[in-house]
Order: C-alpha cells, then structure tokens, then sequence
C-alpha cells in the first residue's frame, strides 16, 4: 500500500516506516531532518510538517500516519494544528484505508507538560471526528496513544539513573516500549485491522492506571 508516514528521520516513526518497508509497502516520509533511511521503496521529503506553502502533492495515500510531535513550545502548532493540516490535505479523499494518529497517554492522564497533554487531547478527540468522515470510504482512524517509548526525545531520563528509578516507580510493568513494539502496534491498527475505529488506544505499561487503593486492613 501507499503509505505516508510524518516524523521517519528518528525515534517511532523511523521504527514504523522500517517495519512497513520490511513489509513490502511504498513508504513516502515527511521530516524536516535529512533522510535517515534508505531503501528502494522509501521516498523521503525534507519539510517542516507546519509549512502549509511547501508540502508536497501526494496524491492516493491509502495509509496516513501521523507521527511527528515534539515537546516544547511549539507543541500547539506540530502536533495537533499541523496534524489536522496534513490529515485534512492527505487522508480525507476516497483511496484512505486507515489513518492512525500517534496521541500519547499524557493526553488521558493530562500528565508532563501543559501545552503538550492538551496537545494530546485534542488529537484524541480529532481521531474521532476523523473516524467518522473516512466512514464512508470504508477507512478507519484510530490514535496510538503510548506512555514511555525508548527514543531520543527521552534520552535525558532514560540515561538518568535517579529520574530512571522514579519513573519506573510509576509505571507497573517496570518498562518501557522499545520504537519496534510500538510499530508492530501501528501496523495491526492501520493494515490489519478494519473495524476497530474512532479508538484511542493506549499503549503504556499500565503507567495510565497506576492507582493507589486505600482501604482499612
Ligand atoms: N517517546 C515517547 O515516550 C512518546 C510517548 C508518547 C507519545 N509519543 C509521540 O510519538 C511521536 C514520535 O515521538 P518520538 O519519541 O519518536 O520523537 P523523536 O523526537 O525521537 O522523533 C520525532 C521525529 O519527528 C520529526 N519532527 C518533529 N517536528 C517536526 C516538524 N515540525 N516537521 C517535520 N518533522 C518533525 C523530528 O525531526 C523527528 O524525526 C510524537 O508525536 C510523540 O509525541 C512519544
């Protein structure tokens, strides 16, 4: 299938796009770093997904995955304006099978930092106003929401021997998903599943439901 993937210079999104090539898919990526991945099918556009003027024309993408966020001021803008900019351009139009937006359990919880959890929420939220449209097209949208994912965005806690500990406190499985693990996500919700939809589906070592039940012995 004809797959686009938003954020394919690192992290998950390089992870997705690997796993789709290793599939057999026409992968097209979107970063505004250089390309990080070579292979026959992979055609990589170097743009900043916020850059309305200089997006390229990409017509008859089946898949539309969007990947690329960050966490810091500019959150607002990437990860949900733009998102719904380049779902709007690329994944409402009748060749979509799936679209799948990579939220984050933060926008459940309304954990980490403002801008990025509201950020977050919004995506969910959006996945559902989206599921609907492409229900005619016989297309799903789903958001991936993970808590902890092994990628450079964290590097400053995971190489952190005390934030470590303190994370793994909150976090019931006491690990977090390698970029792979989330990828093989990322295909079962966009190609082979085709029911499940308007979903958020968190994905996070059950850090979202780490309760604290307090009752008398
Ligand atoms: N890593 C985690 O723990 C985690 C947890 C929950 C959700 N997420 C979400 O997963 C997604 C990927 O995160 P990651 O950890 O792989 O991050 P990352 O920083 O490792 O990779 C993000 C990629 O997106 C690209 N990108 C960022 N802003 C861009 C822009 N404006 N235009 C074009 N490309 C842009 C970057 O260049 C980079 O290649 C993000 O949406 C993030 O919010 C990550």
């Amino acid at each position: 299938m004809k797959v686009l993937i938003t954020g394919t210079s690192q992290g998950i999104g390089k992870a997705i796009a690997v796993l789709f090539l290793e599939r057999g898919h026409q992968v097209i990526g979107i970063d505004r770093q250089q390309k990080s991945i070579e292979h026959s099918q992979y055609q990589h556009y170097e743009c900043d997904v916020r850059d309305k003027d200089h997006l390229p024309g990409i017509p008859g993408v089946e898949i539309l995955i969007n990947n690329a966020g960050t966490q810091n001021k500019a959150d607002i803008d990437i990860n949900l304006k733009a998102l719904i900019h380049i779902t709007e351009t690329y994944g409402i139009q009748p060749c979509i099978k799936s679209v799948l937006n990579i939220g984050s359990a933060s926008g459940h919880t309304g954990a980490e930092f403002p801008e990025y959890c509201a950020s977050k929420g919004g995506v969910l939220a959006y996945t559902k106003n989206v599921a609907m449209r492409i229900a005619p097209f016989g297309a799903t949208c789903n958001s991936l929401d993970p808590g902890g994912v092994l990628t450079p965005l964290n590097e400053c806690v995971i190489h952190d021997p005390v934030l470590w500990g303190q994370i793994m406190e909150e976090t019931p499985l006491k690990k977090w998903a390698t970029p792979e693990e989330i990828a093989e996500w990322a295909y079962f919700l966009t190609v082979t599943n085709t029911f499940c939809t308007g979903q958020n589906i968190l994905v996070d070592g059950g850090e979202s439901i780490n309760y604290h039940f307090v009752w008398k012995e």
